[in-house]
């Protein structure tokens, strides 16, 4: 095994092509749109892959700059990782040079942390950046640092990177977390996938996408399985083997669809949307209103009622699952400025994942925003173009909402953050009828 790469003390961000979406709002979206792979399952099988020398192939996963920014992070570790069609990736870690995931690769994505877990049980050591990811308010890995402390592994925290080591295996043991964490629940579990002996961690996420890759894991050899709802409990293997996944579909994409096929007063039909990992999204779009019919993996949209006086204001409040996805609560937002009354929101994961509603205040709602996790949406309001700055992924999918729903033409700027998640978001709108397109900075034309 080669040394850990010296770390770098200094960082310069790559310079990001400054692209902004140019759309032209107040047409109803029609058609059908096909829901690609899962962002949040893709990334984590990913990292999962390096827990084997052996070879592993994952489909459905969906062509975003996320999963690139994870491929390339495996490649500077020595990972062979191969893109040969559309949506599919294999991935070989036999010879894993750098057990080292630097400042450029966190600071891009969060979810690079995801390779603290099976890098360090594999090879009982790894230097690990402290990540970024969204600007969504403070996101700390502290619940993921200490589940490695109690399996076994001594971490140190020394300008801006973790020093991790654990000679010999990890310890199987229970962790338990004082809340859930997707990614904490995620890290421990394929940490304790090679470790010495039985672990149980406990509160543990259940997201379909831990459930995800707790099957891919099985199909890796390994002994993991979910024994009570908030409950995973991992028996320790020595190896684990090569598998083949198909990754599940995005519900926060098909979520993001089916509000565009409603603020639009259009009929949009979801093809391969998962349904049955839906159903707090879905009672929220049946108080509000809005026709939604789930049929085997299809979803059916229809927002005729916007133009027959607007859909009901209703009260949401984010949740770990089986609640309301806090990613799906910005989309939300933009829905219940179309809807008749006053709208509470309570955004009970994340600090400021609220701000963004200023830029959406600029095209004529109104929502009063009393603290970081509260807001109430006054409705229903005409939305109107206009010129607004993308903040996060999330937000910035809203914001495309917002300007499909609006009169006139929006230019939305910093594409990047959208296109982190969304695979060809643009493409699969102009598909529906939507005029729109994404643009270098300075460009005039606004053809789709
Ligand atoms: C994941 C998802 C993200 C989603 C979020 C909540 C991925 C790549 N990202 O993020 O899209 O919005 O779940 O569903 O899967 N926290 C701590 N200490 C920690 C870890 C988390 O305090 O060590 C806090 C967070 O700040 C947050 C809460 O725990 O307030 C839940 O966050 P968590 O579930 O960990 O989110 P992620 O796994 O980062």
């Amino acid at each position: 095994m080669a040394d850990a790469r010296p770390f770098h003390w200094e960082f310069t961000p790559d310079p990001v092509t400054r692209e902004v979406f140019r759309i032209e709002g107040g047409v109803p979206l029609r058609g059908e749109v096909p829901i690609s792979g899962s962002k949040n399952a893709a990334l984590k099988m990913l990292a999962a892959a390096t827990l084997t020398g052996e070879r592993c192939r994952f489909t459905n996963v969906p062509e975003i700059e996320d999963v690139r920014v994870m491929a390339e992070t495996l490649r500077d570790l020595g990972v062979v990782v191969d893109h040969p069609e559309q949506n599919v990736y294999e991935v070989a870690s036999g010879d894993v040079e750098w057990l080292f995931v630097p400042l450029e690769a966190a600071a891009k994505m969060r979810a690079s942390f995801m390779l603290l877990g099976p890098l360090l049980s594999r090879f009982g050591r790894v230097i690990i950046s402290n990540p970024g990811g969204d600007r969504i308010g403070r996101r700390p890995v502290d619940l993921h640092v200490e589940s490695m402390r109690t399996l076994g592994a001594t971490i140190e925290y020394r300008n801006g990177y973790y020093f991790a080591t654990a000679p010999g295996r990890l310890r199987g043991t229970e962790v338990r977390f004082p809340f859930v964490s997707v990614m904490g629940t995620e890290n421990a579990m394929l940490a304790a996938t090679l470790a010495d002996g039985h672990t149980v961690i406990r509160p543990s996420a259940q997201e379909p996408e831990v459930d995800d890759l707790i099957e891919f894991l099985r199909k890796m050899g390994a002994d993991v399985e979910r024994t009570y709802p908030d409950t995973i409990e991992v028996q320790g293997k020595r190896r684990l083997r090569g598998a083949d996944h198909h990754v599940i579909p995005d519900r926060i994409e098909a979520g993001t669809f089916a509000i565009a096929g409603a603020v639009t007063g259009g009929r949009v039909t979801l093809t391969g949307a998962p349904c049955e990992h839906m159903t707090a999204f879905l009672e929220v779009l049946d108080r509000t209103g809005v026709d939604a019919q789930c049929d085997a993996d299809r979803i059916t949209v229809d927002g005729s009622a916007l133009r027959d006086g607007g859909f009901r204001a209703v009260d949401i409040a984010t949740a770990p699952y089986p609640g309301l996805a806090t990613d799906i609560q910005p989309p939300t937002c933009v829905l219940l400025t179309q809807a008749r009354g006053v709208s509470h929101v309570h955004e009970a994961i994340f600090e400021d994942r609220l701000e963004w509603l200023t830029e959406l205040n600029a095209m004529g709602a109104r929502i009063d925003i009393p603290d970081n996790h509260h807001a109430a949406i006054h409705g229903q309001t005409p939305l109107r173009g206009t010129e607004a700055e993308i903040g996060d992924l999330r937000a910035g999918a809203s914001l495309i909402l917002a300007a499909l729903a609006a009169d006139g033409e929006s230019t939305i700027h910093g594409a990047h953050h959208v296109k982190r998640g969304y695979e060809n978001i643009e493409r699969k709108f102009a598909d529906l009828g939507a005029r729109i397109a994404r643009l270098e900075e300075g460009t005039t034309s606004t053809t789709s």
